[in-house]
């Protein structure tokens, strides 16, 4: 696929300088104030793995973390690295980036007056979020499996059910765990509402991972998700990617789309929701089903 010149001044794979020392104090200080509050709420909530790999990697709230320490501390792990660009980047050149093992981070964050909503993803989603289980070999593996497996579906025509797939699982996804479910999804861990709303609030179903019904699942980019998926490891999540997906695009294209709330008969519900609260504002004309964007690395940041 033809993807389109980077902007002046922003280098052909859309990478930028972090210039760590152009955050101001009001940064640091957002930075601070949300990696606060979710620290609060995780434990107990987020798979033992992020918390001891944030740790690791030495991200506190301190200060917003320098991606070149980031990467010196990460690289020797798993082989990924951190690069800075400005912002969304275009699906395939975000494919390419993971097929290549390194991770785009937005080099912005946000206002303080944008602290519990914001429509696209800022420093603070993608850096607190999703890097510190690109510590896990597992999860490591799956990340850049998924990238390749990207750039074969973006050619097959199959970028809608990848693009469900990341958002499912990379966003939004649960693990079931002997002390109960654990988020590992980035768009909940640095969400502070998500954060308890998704495993707490009767509303949403928890349904156990298949990749074919995942792919077969709208999603909303708008609000809260309608339904989780609850994987059993990420070993589980690697291996659901491995090979030719050829086939189960095809299988998956030739089957009706699923709306956000379904649930059937042959689902594994470790949870059945009672949709309460999606239902109360489907009356709203804001409220729709929302068919999202096939470019995998959105998010919001709802409070
Ligand atoms: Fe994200």
């Amino acid at each position: 696929m033809a993807v389109a010149a980077a902007p002046p001044g922003i280098r052909p794979d859309y990478t930028i300088d972090q210039n760590w020392t152009g955050y101001t104090i009001e940064d640091h200080r957002v930075w601070r104030t949300l990696y606060r509050r979710q620290d609060a709420l995780l434990p107990g909530r987020v798979v033992p793995e992020f918390l001891d790999a944030l740790h690791r990697l030495d991200i506190s709230p301190d200060a917003i973390p320098d991606f070149r320490r980031l990467t010196a501390l990460l690289e020797p792990v798993t082989g990924w690295r951190i690069v800075a660009v400005p912002g969304l980047v275009p699906g395939a050149i975000f494919f390419e980036h993971l097929a290549n093992r390194r991770f785009p981070v937005t080099a912005w964050i946000r206002r303080p007056d944008q602290m519990d909503y914001l429509e696209e993803p800022d420093l603070f989603h993608d850096l607190f979020g999703h890097v510190p289980l690109l510590m896990n070999p597992v999860f490591a593996d799956y990340m850049q499996r998924y990238g390749q497996a990207a750039q074969r579906a973006e050619r097959q025509g199959a970028l809608d059910f990848i693009g469900r797939l990341y958002w499912y699982t990379v966003e939004f996804g649960l693990m079931t765990t002997p002390a109960g479910l654990r988020i590992f999804g980035a768009g909940i861990v640095s969400s502070k509402g998500e954060t308890v709303w998704c495993l707490d609030d009767p509303s949403p179903n928890r349904i156990g991972f298949h990749r074919e019904r995942v792919m077969r699942t709208d999603y909303r980019i708008d609000d809260f998700q309608e339904t989780y998926f609850v994987i059993d490891s990420f070993a589980q999540l690697f291996h659901s990617i491995a090979g030719d997906l050829a086939p189960l695009f095809a299988k998956v294209a030739a089957m009706p789309a699923l709306g956000a709330g379904a649930v059937l008969p042959t689902d594994r519900v470790f949870h059945r929701g009672t949709g309460e609260y999606h239902q109360a504002k489907r009356g709203s004309a804001l409220a729709g089903a929302a068919k999202g964007p096939p470019v995998p690395s959105p998010s919001l940041a709802k409070g």
